[in-house]
């Protein structure tokens, strides 16, 4: 790529005419840099991941890869719509992996915290060289990125490489076609190339996934309960006009069981935590003002639909002194 830095005099890409003319010049240079090799891409669903697949299928279209690694930690429906956006819509060549036995087999016990996340973030690593051994011809490897990452790893605050990591005899020429834009910019430059508007804006969503808002040793019943109490609170929050006005909002099942009563029979199940924040720069946090009514819905629902709940709690606490995540 020819820039490698940020031109101090670029214009923040802010309307869709920029956008189209970053996209137009990106294209042209990466089709230079990869002529008629392959390129690999870890494809996550996150916003910086996705706009660079849909960017590199508009450049090179087949010669692209991409991995899509299901952890089991995923969101519900997010599997699906990587596989509906890119292989459906956009005509990707996808590899998608459902790894969720060998994640979970692999935590399964694990209480502590950065335990949890090295096991997580190793055997990612572990399953993406696995696939892309079985490939052959791989020249390049596209990673979203960005910005900000450069910069926080130059002062020191992140080591962000995604690449970090490979096996030693992986080493590829780095692909980054977002990589000098802020956050803002890459949606928008994602939007023109064409993908739903869902990903693009999304919330937050930190790599190993539900697996830290299942907080100590995770269990599929336990896991299972904070995907579908998260899909309920996301319907909820996009019904009632608090998608893309709350900064980050999902739920958490702690391991520990209370006494309630359902069906007039005495039930001993979880509870389940809403965590609902706004934020700038995630370094500090503030606690958003549902209203009660619908903290009313999401008790009905949650305690009705989700298996082995019978309560539910929300978190009033800013960070500090709580972080948004809990572990
Ligand atoms: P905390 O919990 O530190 O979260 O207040 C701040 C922001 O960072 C996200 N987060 C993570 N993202 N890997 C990620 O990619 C992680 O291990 C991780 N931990 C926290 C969190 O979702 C919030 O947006």
């Amino acid at each position: 790529m020819a820039n490698d830095r940020r031109p101090d005099d670029m214009v923040r890409i802010t309307t869709n005419d920029l956008a189209d003319a970053f996209i137009e010049e990106q294209i042209a240079s990466l089709r230079e840099q990869i002529g008629s090799k392959k390129v690999l891409l870890a494809l996550s669903g996150g916003v910086d991941s996705s706009v660079v697949a849909a960017m590199l299928i508009r450049a090179v279209g087949q010669q692209l890869v991409c991995v899509h690694v299901n952890h089991g930690l995923l969101r519900k429906g997010e599997p699906e719509q990587v596989i509906e956006v890119f292989r459906n819509q956009m005509k990707a060549n996808l590899v998608y992996v459902d790894a969720t036995d060998r994640f979970l087999n692999k935590l399964a016990g694990v209480t502590d915290p950065e335990q949890k996340r090295k096991i997580i973030g190793g055997e990612f690593i572990e399953v993406f060289a696995e696939e892309a051994r079985k490939l052959e011809g791989i020249e390049f490897l596209a990673q979203g990125t960005i910005w900000p990452d450069i910069l926080e790893s130059e002062k020191g605050i992140k080591a962000h490489h995604n690449a970090g990591g490979l096996p030693e005899d992986m080493q590829f020429e780095l692909v980054e076609p977002v990589k000098i834009l802020f956050k803002d910019e890459v949606r928008i430059v994602g939007e023109r190339l064409g993908l739903p508007a869902g990903m693009v804006y999304r919330q937050p969503f930190p790599g190993p996934g539900l697996g830290v808002r299942c907080p100590g040793a995770i269990t599929r019943d336990r896991l299972e309960a904070v995907r579908e109490s998260d899909a309920i609170l996301r319907e909820e929050f996009a019904k009632n006009g608090l998608e893309g006005k709350v900064w980050q909002y999902f739920t958490v099942v702690p391991d520990f069981r209370s006494t309630g009563i359902k069906n007039g029979e005495r039930s001993f199940e979880w509870c389940v935590i809403i965590r609902a924040v706004n934020t700038k720069d995630a370094m500090t946090a503030s606690v958003e003002e549902i209203p009660f009514s619908l903290m009313q819905t999401l008790v009905n629902r949650i305690t009705g639909e989700v298996k082995g709940v019978n309560r539910v709690l929300y978190d009033f606490t800013p960070k500090p002194t709580g972080t948004i995540e809990y572990e």
